[in-house]
């Protein structure tokens, strides 16, 4: 059957952004307001959002670099570490700061020296979690095994079976974010968890795999973390995707760094999708042959699992060429957008 020209949704949530700070918050927080309605802000900062009042503050200068008219609503989370205190954590909940926690294992991936060390140390927050309803939103990999470097090929798949796994057996009752997942086994295991556990899908684990980082030489802009996986993890994620499973919804992480520090001896993780995020993911939904299923994906099924209203507005996505620009500027830097200069087969109606 022809793919039909155009598609209209309701306006679609981002469910993990990293908007950042200072001249890259300015540069990078419209592009992804432009395209969506709400969006769950990644709280890995320095120093991290540990506190209401962080949280508080950083939302002030979020909504401060967007435009004056903007509807858009940042949803602010809490950077979790050892010493969390569970009634900090409950009263930005209850206070409609705190959308959500997040849980970065320590050191496992940008800005997260301070994150957890060990699942136990914040079972006294998660119990209070699972109490009041506040979603736990994980970074799922596992880097350190019976004192040994996990293989980072490796360690999504070991967090599931050393730490996640065992999480859905303590606290049944917790609402789950298995954040951007990148392999079968985790696409898998979220849909025969129980009704508690989800996961966002970005769009580049949708459309690369791990010999995009490696193709004809090192490509520091397509590295991030979780890495890309093999190519049949991803045609597991886009099965996933387009299977009409409500569990399954939109998450970006797009992650800016500047080129200088992408481009380096060390270079950070990170893929930068804001100022493309719908066109990606629509490109991946119709060559699945399911750009039905691309609604309930982008906008109904997140709003579902956090217990939030579905968006009002509605966006058109149009059938035809769009190029994705070669660099944004931030301040006096560059970031360098994923396939940036290549044309894609949608774009967003203005
Ligand atoms: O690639 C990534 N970049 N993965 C993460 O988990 C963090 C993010 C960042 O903040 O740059
Ligand atoms: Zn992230």
């Amino acid at each position: 059957m022809k793919s039909p020209k155009s598609i209209t949704i309701r306006r679609p949530d981002d469910w993990h952004v990293h908007l950042r700070d200072g001249d890259m918050l300015a540069a990078v927080a419209p592009l992804t307001a432009k395209q969506f309605k709400r969006a769950i802000v990644m709280p890995n900062l320095v120093p991290p959002v540990t506190t209401v009042k962080a949280a508080v503050d950083y939302r002030a200068r979020i909504l401060a670099a967007l435009p004056g008219d903007t509807s858009f609503e940042p949803l602010m989370t809490c950077y979790l570490t050892d010493s969390a205190e569970p009634d900090e954590i409950a009263a930005g909940f209850e206070e409609n700061v705190f959308t959500a926690v997040k849980l970065y294992p320590a050191n496992a991936t940008t800005n997260s020296d301070a994150g957890v060390t060990e699942i136990r140390n914040v079972y006294g927050v998660l119990e209070r979690m699972e109490k009041i309803g506040m979603p736990l939103l994980l970074h799922g990999e596992t880097t350190v095994h019976n004192g040994e470097e996990v293989d980072v090929f490796d360690r999504e798949k070991l967090f599931i079976d050393r730490t996640l796994a065992p999480l859905i057996e303590d606290f049944p009752g917790l609402k789950i974010v298995f954040e951007h997942i990148t392999t079968r086994s985790a696409a898998v295991f979220v849909a025969e968890a129980p009704a508690t556990v989800a996961a966002t899908v970005t769009p580049h684990h949708l459309i690369i795999n791990r010999n995009a980082i490696f193709r004809g030489g090192i490509r520091p802009h397509m590295y991030c973390l979780p890495i890309a996986k093999r190519e049949r993890d991803r045609l597991a994620l886009c099965k996933a995707v387009t299977s009409g499973n409500a569990k399954f919804f939109l998450g970006t992480d797009t992650a800016p760094h500047p080129v200088h520090a992408k481009e380096s001896a060390c270079g950070c993780a990170g893929i930068f999708t804001a100022a493309s995020a719908l066109e990606l993911y629509a490109e991946v939904f119709d060559e699945e042959g399911a750009l039905n299923k691309f609604e309930a994906f982008a906008s109904l099924n997140g709003p579902a699992f956090y217990g939030l209203p579905v968006n009002e507005e509605t966006i058109t996505l149009v059938q035809g060429e769009t190029i994705v620009p070669e660099a944004v500027s931030a301040g006096g830097e560059t970031v360098k957008p994923f396939r940036a200069g290549e044309t894609l087969a949608w774009f967003v109606q203005e």
